[in-house]
């Protein structure tokens, strides 16, 4: 991550010291081993709604670590739907749940059952309805508005999309998880989205199915192992362009102007750089970048794996209007982000106590790649 000022790194570093507190952390007796989640924003795509909902629903496959009659997991403003849960042995019986309860200041979620979940044995639990609106605070599932000028019309038009943004607790937010960083699972994203939309996620699009009623529903590829933090997804009507494994997503006007020229040419060579630095292959099959208005971007970047997310100024250049100093700093928060891929997301601080080592690594690696790759740049001779 790169926050957008000191004074942030200072809140965040004063409310990660709130939540260490014992008292906000899971029982750590559930793992989650794996978790499909299907997410439809009701996007529109053109006029500016005040709350725009989302419908969820997730299964995860849980391994006892400790017997117990609860499973307690992360929930922060969402809705869930209590009577769209359920919970199932490995042989697909239905157990009984006996209540369920909210915790707003944990931000945990309960659910209680009859009889005790056995330790080493799996179990699924399905929330089938949870839903919210898209955040106005950029945490979470957020909303984001950018203005593009219509072609045909003569006009200039509201556009609408929807992306995320986690770390450090904003998965909770998004959806029912076990929302800390030690606690790593697999992920199986789908996306419900109109026509007209595209989706994205961490992982490759594996497959889209046609649902009618002019919505289709993506569904991304398994992710590795990795935290919640690091997930992301967003739903546009953003164009790209590819290169190889590589794209840019951003508004069609920045790519017919080729703004993300700069960036694709950039990313290439720094993943490259940092595969031969580390002797570690980059582990998942595309890397996408995308490209969030700024003004609803609470960042300057976010290091999600396979799906950097940006604020837009920070990634999109153009020949006739940045600088030599805008080239530079997109250089520079490509090679964070991507040291990031290893540091970070690969290799992840158990707790938030210890992000300065991943965030130390990325800026070593910020600077050492960018010398690397743009050497003209002369990013390591001090001025
Ligand atoms: C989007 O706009 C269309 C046309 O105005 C309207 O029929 C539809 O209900 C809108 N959808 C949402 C989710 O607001
Ligand atoms: C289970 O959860 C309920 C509701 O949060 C709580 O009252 C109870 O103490 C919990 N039981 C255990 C063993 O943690
Ligand atoms: C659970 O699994 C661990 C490791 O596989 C094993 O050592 C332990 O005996 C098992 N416990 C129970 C109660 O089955
Ligand atoms: C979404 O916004 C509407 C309109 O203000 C509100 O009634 C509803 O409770 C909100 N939903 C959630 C889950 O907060
Ligand atoms: C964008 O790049 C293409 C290919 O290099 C070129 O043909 C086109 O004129 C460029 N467009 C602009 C607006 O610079
Ligand atoms: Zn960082």
């Amino acid at each position: 991550m790169i926050p957008r000022s000191i004074l942030l790194v200072l809140v965040s570093v004063v409310a990660l010291n709130m939540v260490s507190s014992e008292v906000y952390r899971l029982p750590n007796n559930i793992k989650p081993i794996r978790y499909y989640l299907t997410f439809e924003p009701q996007l529109n795509l053109t006029k500016p709604y005040k709350y725009i909902p989302y419908y969820g629903s997730v299964t995860m496959e849980l391994k006892i670590l400790e017997n117990t009659r609860n499973i307690t997991f992360n929930k922060k403003r969402l809705e869930i739907d209590e009577s769209s849960i359920k919970v199932l042995n490995k042989a697909g019986k239905e157990l009984k749940v006996i209540a369920t309860s909210s915790n707003a200041v944990e931000e945990m979620y309960t659910v209680q059952m009859k009889r005790e979940l056995i330790k080493n044995k799996t179990y699924t639990l399905e929330i089938n309805n949870f839903h919210n609106n898209l955040s106005h605070d950029g945490l979470g599932f957020f909303r984001a508005y950018y203005r593009l000028h219509n072609e045909e019309t003569g006009e200039a038009e509201s556009r609408l999309l929807a992306a995320t943004h986690f770390q450090p607790a904003g998965a909770r937010i998004a959806f029912p998880c076990f929302d800390e960083p030690a606690i790593k699972a697999k992920f199986i994203v789908s996306l419900i989205r109109k026509k007209g939309f595209n989706s994205v996620s961490n992982e490759a699009l594996e497959s889209t199915k046609d649902l009618g009623d002019g919505r289709f529903k993506d569904t991304f590829k398994e992710t590795p192992l990795m935290s919640t933090y690091i997930l992301a997804f967003a739903v546009s009507d953003y164009e790209f362009k590819s290169l190889g494994k590589f794209r840019i997503l951003a508004k069609s006007s920045a790519i017919k102007n080729n703004e993300t020229d700069f960036a694709l040419d950039t990313s290439i060579k720094t993943l490259k750089a940092l595969e031969e630095y580390t002797g570690v292959n980059f582990v998942i099959d595309k890397m996408d970048q995308f490209a969030v208005p700024d003004s609803y971007f609470r960042y300057y970047a976010m290091e999600n794996w396979g799906l950097v997310i940006y604020g837009e100024s920070h990634l999109l250049r153009s020949k006739t209007h940045d600088s030599a100093d805008d080239y530079q700093r997109t250089t520079l928060m490509i090679s964070h982000e991507f040291g990031h891929q290893w540091f970070g997301n690969l290799v992840t601080p158990a707790w938030w106590d210890y992000m300065w080592m991943s965030e130390s690594f990325a800026a070593y690696f910020q600077y050492h790649t960018a010398d690397v790759v743009r050497f003209e740049f002369t990013v390591l001779t001090l001025k």
